[in-house]
């Protein structure tokens, strides 16, 4: 695809200058990647640290809502196939819904939104350089890739995470979903393992099976399946 690149100093969120920029989007496929944050968002209310040297980037393209969850997968697969690039020796394994980790340290964050004209906000965060210290027990550590030996400018990542997009793009395409849940689920990390589930409320136990057609985490309990479209997953052994 030809990604149009809209280069900010400093935004409050690239999110929200996507959002804005889809009322009237400059170019079919554009990519708003800004040097800071003031107001960085990730999932659930919760703060996204930006500081200068991370990247923070948000692809805006023309998708149907009912593909966002695709999409949740496609982005970070992406984002594991553009670590392992860098790195071949790392450690990267994907965990449900969209993080990357390396040795259990959350590297990425990934928020999708719906912006304007049947367009998509994929908001992506990289810890390129550093990464807040992260007291709630509730959250797996943050850390960046250059903590792993991992050295790269933004500009390269950038550059790299879209050659990968695009490949996957084009796949799902072609193939639909269950192409990239396949290649996703070969590097999620607890599948067939016991992990536990914290939803708004509760939390559950269970066998992580698969991924469904939808996206949903497919849970094992005795002989049911149970799909769960929103939470956060633990792995049985670090709780
Ligand atoms: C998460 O909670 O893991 C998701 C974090 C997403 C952060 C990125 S940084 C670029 C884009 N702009 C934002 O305000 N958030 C996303």
């Amino acid at each position: 695809m030809e990604w149009q690149i809209m280069a900010y100093d400093e935004v409050s969120s690239t999110n929200d200058v996507g959002k804005e920029l889809s009322l009237k989007p400059p170019s079919k496929y554009f990519v708003v990647v800004a040097q800071s944050q003031t107001s960085g968002r990730g999932r659930r209310g919760r703060v996204w640290h930006s500081p200068k040297g991370n990247l923070f980037m948000s692809l805006v393209f023309p998708m149907e809502l009912r593909h966002l969850n695709d999409m949740v997968f496609l982005v970070s697969l992406s984002l594991y196939e553009s670590v392992m690039a860098f790195s071949p020796q790392a450690e990267v394994k994907l965990k449900w819904p969209n993080d990357v980790l390396i040795n259990s340290h959350k590297i990425s964050g990934i928020l999708l939104e719906k912006g304007e004209n049947e367009y998509i906000i994929a908001g992506i965060g990289v810890n390129l350089v550093s990464a807040p210290q992260i007291r709630d027990r509730l959250l797996y550590p943050a850390a960046p890739l250059k903590d792993f030996g991992i050295d790269v400018s933004c500009q390269d990542f950038l550059t790299t995470y879209l050659k990968f997009f695009d490949a996957n793009f084009e796949l799902w395409l072609e193939k639909g979903f269950s192409s990239i849940r396949e290649k996703w689920l070969s590097h999620a990390i607890g599948l067939h393992q016991e992990i536990k589930v914290n939803l708004e409320k509760e939390s559950k136990i269970g066998i992580f099976e698969g991924i469904s057609e939808n996206g949903a985490l497919l849970l094992r309990q005795k002989e049911k399946i149970i799909p769960i479209l929103a939470g956060d997953i633990f792995y049985k052994k670090e709780n």
